[in-house]
């Protein structure tokens, strides 16, 4: 007898599940979307139960809500894995600097960048910080991404990154995308710290961490299981080798897992850093070495390639994503929506820009933006393919081959969301 669930998308020209019972996908595997034609998949309480061809899915499930998905393909809701998307006010004149001739580090450097940023976020009030990200994350929701990290790193004071990861926790609450909460109190000097930054390493670790590891014991993201996340950014200007491994130790120690922003402009050892605390991710790699990239590729470490930041920035050393698949790394996207380098809200483009100047082919690109992505958000055994037992996060696209998606440039060809079982849009 059929067995009764919620709901059944049938008729589907085609699924590419991304299925890899819960393993990461590297080498042959990446080049694998895991594509059922003339597919269908059945629902119940938010969660798969089966994926298989129409005929089947029909035979064995039974629905009082169906889709005829004729014509269509169906893929995994994105998981942006890497984003700064709660931040107060706008870096529209940096954007003019950068074009007439000023470069990232240079705004950097003369007190720009994260620390403007840092200032317009500690004035806005928890409440207007959530209005703004919740407008940005419609529009990323829209564009597919049914899961988004969002790290910390504009408060740079206690009260500030509390604050901000109140806000993370509210949107978490109040918007249809499934959040994953990130620190990132070590974003950059603040201002009050001015050439005393061991002064504030040593307030990340000593007040900071316990303050962010006791918020998230009491909070909504515990008791559901999503992970935490502690991120420094490994950088001149930012925080050197020696300082990112005491915060990152001291973060670990407090129970979080690990992140990095590292080998982003320049390669300063963070990257052997990570791989030796054994870190969950590692983000940017634009300047990685070959041997960085070997031993990165080794370990069960996420590469998160973040292909928007360099094209926003006009640079053209994108980072070594075929050479880092080639090795068999665990490659992974993320836009890395932030006011300064990536004001980027598309996951689609994001695979678009990795496909042709990562050169990733548009199988490895779904796979990096969502089993993998979820793979390096800790939650591959619960997101990011369709595959029985996972939520039920999926995308209808008004076409009917899912490499539409990365050839097609600024059209959104998400039709109908489902997140978590739910109908939406
Ligand atoms: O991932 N590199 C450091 N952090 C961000 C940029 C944040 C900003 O510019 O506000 C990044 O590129
Ligand atoms: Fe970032």
């Amino acid at each position: 007898m059929a067995q009764q669930v919620d709901l059944i998308i049938h008729n589907a020209a085609q699924i590419a599940t991304c299925a890899s019972a819960g393993r990461p996908k590297r080498g042959d595997a990446l080049k694998d979307v895991g594509l059922i034609t003339g597919a269908g998949v059945a629902i119940h309480k938010g969660i798969i139960k089966g994926v298989g061809p129409s005929a089947e899915i029909l035979s064995r499930y039974t629905a009082p809500n169906l889709i005829n998905a004729s014509g269509q393909a169906i893929v995994p809701g994105f998981v942006d894995s890497h984003t700064h998307t709660v931040f107060g006010g706008d870096r529209v004149h940096e954007f003019e600097m950068r074009i007439r001739g000023a470069s990232y580090m240079d705004i950097m450097a003369a007190g720009g960048g994260i620390v403007s940023t840092m200032v317009h976020t500690r004035q806005e009030s928890k409440n207007n910080l959530i209005r703004s990200a919740s407008r940005r994350l419609d529009q990323m929701f829209s564009l597919g991404s049914t899961t988004v990290e969002i790290k910390t790193g504009y408060g740079l004071d206690t009260v500030n990154e509390l604050k901000m990861l109140e806000v993370i926790a509210a949107l978490d609450q109040q918007h249809s995308c499934r959040i994953v909460p990130t620190f990132l109190g070590a974003h950059s000097v603040p201002p009050e710290f001015k050439d005393k930054s061991n002064g504030y390493v040593d307030l990340v670790i000593d007040e900071m961490i316990p303050a962010v590891a006791e918020w998230y014991q009491s909070s909504h993201f515990a008791t559901e299981n999503i992970p935490f996340f502690i991120d420094v950014f490994c950088e001149n200007h930012a925080f050197n080798v020696t300082q990112t491994r005491r915060i990152l130790e001291a973060g670990l120690a407090a129970g979080l897992r690990g992140k990095i922003h590292v080998d982003q402009f320049n390669s300063l050892g963070g990257l052997d850093v990570a791989l030796d605390l054994g870190l969950t991710s590692t983000d940017h790699l634009e300047v990685t070495t070959e041997a960085g990239i070997e031993r990165l590729s080794r370990s069960d470490t996420a590469a998160v390639v973040l292909p928007a930041v360099n094209f926003n920035l006009g640079l053209t050393n994108f980072a070594g994503g075929r050479a880092l698949a080639d090795a068999g790394s665990i490659v992974a996207l993320g836009t890395d929506m932030n006011p300064g380098s990536a004001p980027c809200f598309s996951m689609p483009l994001t695979m678009a820009i990795a496909c042709r100047y990562v050169r990733l082919e548009p199988a490895e690109a779904l796979n990096a933006a969502t089993i993998n992505a979820a793979y390096a958000l800790g939650l591959s055994n619960k997101i990011g393919s369709i595959e029985a037992g996972k939520a039920a996060d999926l995308l209808i696209l008004r076409c009917d081959d899912y490499r539409n998606l990365t050839y097609l440039l600024g059209d959104n060809k998400v039709q109908t969301i489902i997140k978590d079982g739910q109908i939406i849009g």
